[in-house]
């Protein structure tokens, strides 16, 4: 039976209305005041209805310094949906010695039959020989049209100039994009060293070590190299203004530079890594939180357009997997749970904030990310796309809690907090996935999605 969402705000990049929803089978087929028509109802009064978030940075089941992080597909997707994502798009990580090949094929294992929301990959290329580069074409045949390096991480994930320099130059040739981990890996190892050799154990000095400097130095390589190679680049996980201005100088010489921050940078700072009885571990990632006033500065880039998007780099790990740090902060798995809380925190920081319109929420958080990682279908509320919805509640708020999280830790890192509003439903490809704490799915109603840079994208509105 058909769906009609009736009488909400809907909003898309471009603009909102009031408007009711029309959906057939998994499709969009109709927005405008609809009146009268034979569907199931879902009452959207006083409620905002968005495209489904798309979450471009995850890393469900990431191996990660001897463990993995501990939302596998079924779980992370839940918790995604949960918080009004509909797509992500998540890193398979080449594992050393294997090619690109048998590292996909036991991430599309994990994947098939668990995802409740769809999802697509990219290739993170962590060793490259003559056999890699060649692989990679088939990969963009199959839809994994994104391919990423890590400047940091030296010794696991770690790629060298030389290689990075190759990655861009394939990508180019193949109407591919290269996505950058910026942090100069040698320097840190450098610092990291010291810092553990005087006996600085705690979690600060995982952020001590990694200073802006060094993420804004490797920002800055990236573009170089891609303004000389000609090349597309992503960056991924932009904290600082330092960052972001070398970015800005890039694209004010033209260079092919795009990039986007994730929402731990405008949420949390430096100070949380301080948190008493070893709690600061629950926040190490890698860029590391920054000072307070850096926050202000993305917002900026936000604002001008430097960056275009707020992911969430998910990477979840319980406090026993963090206590794996607890005499040697660079033991500590990196990465944060957050996949669940992109719209609320962003609709609080962001529109209640007085820093965003709903439409460039939307914008920031699913259209700008479609477009930029080949999601032909998705991303906005027209005929034609799938019906990835979100129903938005913004007077409903939703409590932070290990309760209402279903992120396969045992914290949030919100916790004890409210938000303004609340998802009330989620809709992936016309299925109700998530209603008001439940998840109606069962695991293996999210599928895979091929990406294309290239294929001729669907008219937007
Ligand atoms: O700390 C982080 N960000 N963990 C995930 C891996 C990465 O660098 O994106
Ligand atoms: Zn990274
Ligand atoms: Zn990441």
């Amino acid at each position: 039976m058909r769906k009609l969402i009736r009488g909400g705000t809907v909003v898309t990049a471009a603009d909102e209305a009031q408007a009711d929803v029309l959906i057939d089978g998994e499709e969009i087929a109709a927005v405008g005041a609809l009146g009268d028509v034979d569907a199931e109802v879902i009452d959207a009064d006083g409620c905002y209805v968005l495209p489904g978030l798309i979450d471009n940075h995850t890393h469900m089941a990431m191996p990660f310094g001897g463990t993995r992080s501990n939302d596998d597909y079924d779980t992370g997707t839940r918790a995604a949906a949960a918080g009004g994502t509909t797509c992500i798009v998540d890193f398979v990580i080449q594992q050393h010695p294997d090619g690109l090949r048998s590292s996909l094929e036991e991430w599309q294992e994990r994947a098939t039959g668990a995802a409740h929301v769809d999802y697509g990959f990219h290739m993170a290329i962590t060793n490259a020989d003559e056999g890699t580069f060649a692989d990679m074409e088939p990969m963009v045949e199959e839809g994994l049209c994104t391919f990423k390096v890590f400047l940091a991480y030296k010794g696991v994930l770690m790629v060298t100039d030389d290689l990075f320099f190759r990655v861009l130059e394939r990508t180019r040739d193949l109407g591919a994009l290269t996505m950058v981990h910026c942090e100069n890996g040698w320097a840190i190892d450098v610092l990291v060293e010291r810092a553990l050799a005087a006996g600085q154990t705690e979690p600060i000095h995982h952020a001590y070590t990694r200073p802006e400097a060094l993420e804004a130095e490797a920002t800055g390589r990236a573009v170089r190299f891609a303004e000389l190679t000609n090349a597309g680049v992503y960056i991924v996980h932009v904290t600082c203004g330092l960052a972001a201005d070398e970015i800005a100088a890039g694209q004010a010489r033209g260079v092919d530079v795009s990039a986007e921050t994730c929402l731990q940078y405008l949420t949390n700072t430096i100070e949380d890594l301080e948190r008493p009885d070893f709690e600061g571990a629950r926040y190490v990632c890698s860029p590391p939180l920054r000072e307070q006033r850096n926050q202000g500065l993305l917002w900026a880039a936000l604002d001008r357009g430097v960056l275009e998007s707020v992911s969430t780099d998910h990477c979840p790990f319980t406090s026993e997997q963090k206590a794996l740090g607890r005499d040697d902060f660079s033991k500590i798995p990196n990465g944060l749970a957050m996949i669940q809380h992109r719209l609320v925190k962003l609709w609080d920081l962001g529109v209640e904030g007085g820093r965003l319109s709903p439409s460039e929420l939307v914008d920031m958080t699913s259209t700008a990310i479609a477009k930029r990682f080949g999601l032909h279908r998705k991303g906005t509320i027209a005929p034609g796309f799938d019906a990835d919805l979100v129903v938005f509640d913004p007077a409903t708020p939703f409590e932070f809690s290990t309760r209402t999280s279903h992120m396969n830790v045992d914290y949030d890192l919100f916790e004890g907090e409210r938000s303004t509003g609340s998802v009330r439903h989620t809709f992936c490809r016309g299925t109700m996935v998530y209603d008001r704490g439940e998840i109606l799915t069962q695991p293996g109603h999210g599928r895979f999605v091929p990406r294309s840079l290239t294929a001729d994208a669907p008219v937007r509105a």
